[in-house]
């Protein structure tokens, strides 16, 4: 259908700001009928000329109206009129949006970034910003003097071998290492279930490809990990966005798509999610399991962040439950020990691993045996239990400055949950005032950045949540971070309706 002649007058002396009366105006629009379902939309580089406002006011808009069901985005094609509204059956998210679930569609995930989002974030690389934004883990964590050791022991021990190519499925030792290591968990399997990888990231990848084949479906937890997205991005593979209520994807929700939809794959991270932090409880990690074997379809468990754990009891991952090799499980040494040298393992059986090993062997031939040794050494000698205990002693009294902090420097509004483990604090702002793109200016401004709520949605919403990794700094860069994102906040509420005039390009 082609773009409607879209009637939104903007009063520029409003109190509203300018993205609120496009929000306002169109879904009035879709509610009366004047704009129908398929109707897409002008694109937003379009409108804001039209209109002369800014992008980013469309660009909101667009995205708030798509996370409350009454757009969908479809990549490379536009956005549409989803629904009527009266037909839209709405569902809490657990992060307070309504969705429509019978306007939920399987897509490519939309471009990963509009482009002004992308030019608002390579802001924070600048000299003295205290960046909250990567998912890296602390770089002061790190074992140098015992990584340096432990590389200086298998070159003496096994010279020039430690260059050449290792097996695709990794070096032995460190296999039967990562088995002794997972069965500390609960995961009982054999050194020959163990594909050590690049990375969690690199695990990850060769499964959705040994699972997925192109447009291929794979639910995923709504908000997800932002390289999952990507990786669905480039691989030409769908997304299904399960809503997250704050205990994980919803079982209900996922039930329906696994009748309506051909869901070939079912990605979690039951501990510690990112972005939210979130630990799925046991009752629902029995029952997602239950689901999933009845549909038989397998699930992608990433416990990357399992042992950051530094409160409350540790819960077994879905692997260690697994009574029917129904469950893929990725991890790695990376956020716990050192993310640079890029080990990571998956634990698979018979035939998926066999696929797995082959893919591996086909992207890269072998994990560097330099790297490989090393890890082996770190675990042989204990070195990652000791750093754990230590690590997240201090990865509490981040959290617990963090939480201080926000309490202290943010507004009242604005809301979070305690996590337990983990890197992240998801912050929610209040919805009334500024959200988390509008605020991004101001808080670089200020010398503070965060990630963007949106780039963990599949399919638009999250306009009002930030991420804020408190784990990667220490406790005075945290005061200080939160001291600056309190005076943005505060001095942007302030001028909020000036602010949205001066957008005006
Ligand atoms: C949930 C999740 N999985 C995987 C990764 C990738 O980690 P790695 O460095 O082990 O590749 C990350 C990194 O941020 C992550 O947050």
């Amino acid at each position: 259908m082609p773009s409607p002649e879209l009637n939104v007058p903007i009063d520029r002396e409003s109190e509203e700001p300018i993205y609120r009366q496009l929000i306002r105006q169109i879904r009035a629009q879709i509610e009366s009928g004047a704009l129908t379902t398929g109707a897409r939309l002008p694109a937003s580089r379009e409108l804001a000329d039209e209109l002369a406002i800014s992008r980013i006011s469309v660009v909101n808009a667009y995205a708030e109206l798509r996370a409350s069901g009454y757009l969908s985005a479809h990549a490379g094609r536009g956005t549409f009129v989803a629904g009527s509204a009266d037909a839209l059956t709405p569902v809490h998210n657990g992060n307070g949006h309504l969705r429509a679930l019978n306007a939920a569609t399987a897509s490519l995930p939309a471009p990963l970034l509009d482009k002004s989002l992308r030019e608002l974030m390579n802001m924070a690389r600048k000299p003295g910003i205290i960046n909250f934004g990567p998912g890296a883990p602390p770089v002061d964590f790190i074992p140098v003097m015992q990584i340096r050791d432990a590389i200086n022991h298998a070159i003496d021990r096994d010279g020039a071998k430690v260059f050449g190519y290792e097996a695709p499925e990794g070096f032995q030792p460190l296999r039967a290492s990562v088995r002794d290591y997972v069965s500390a968990f609960g995961i009982q399997c054999s050194a020959e279930d163990v594909l050590i990888t690049g990375g969690t990231q690199q695990a990850l990848d060769l499964v959705m490809q040994s699972v997925l084949g192109e447009h291929d479906v794979m639910a995923t937890e709504d908000p997800t990990y932002i390289g999952v997205l990507d990786l669905a991005r480039t691989r030409r593979m769908r997304i299904l966005p399960v809503p997250h209520d704050g205990d994980g994807m919803r079982l209900d929700v996922l039930e329906n798509y696994l009748l309506d939809h051909q869901v070939r794959l079912i990605y979690v991270m039951p501990t510690f999610h990112n972005p939210t932090g979130s630990v799925m409880p046991m009752h629902r990690r029995r029952q997602l399991l239950a689901l999933a074997n009845q549909y038989r379809v397998p699930i992608l468990e990433d416990g990357v962040y399992h042992e950051l754990r530094y409160e409350g009891e540790p819960l077994p991952p879905l692997k260690a439950l697994d009574e029917h090799q129904n469950v893929i499980h990725a991890s790695g040494f990376t956020k716990n020990l050192v993310p640079g040298l890029r080990i990571g393992y998956v634990i698979a059986h018979g035939s998926v691993y066999e696929r797995l090993a082959r893919v591996k062997a086909t992207a890269d031939i072998s994990t560097p045996g330099l790297n490989q040794r090393a890890i082996q050494l770190l675990l042989e000698h204990g070195i990652l239990a000791r750093q754990l205990e230590r690590n997240n002693q201090e990865l509490r009294r981040r959290r617990d400055t963090a939480i201080r902090a926000a309490e202290h420097h943010l507004p009242t509004e604005v809301r979070w949950t305690l996590p337990q483990g983990g890197l992240y604090l998801w912050l929610e702002l209040p919805h009334e005032g500024p959200n988390a793109a509008e605020l991004y200016l101001s808080a670089v401004q200020h010398g503070v950045a965060y990630a963007m709520g949106t780039v963990f949605f599949g399919n638009g919403g999250g306009n009002y949540h930030l991420r804020i990794n408190f784990g990667a700094h220490k406790p005075e860069q945290i005061e200080e971070g939160f001291r600056r994102l309190g005076r943005a906040w505060r001095d942007l509420s302030k001028h909020y309706a000036d602010y949205e005039k001066a957008l005006l390009l």
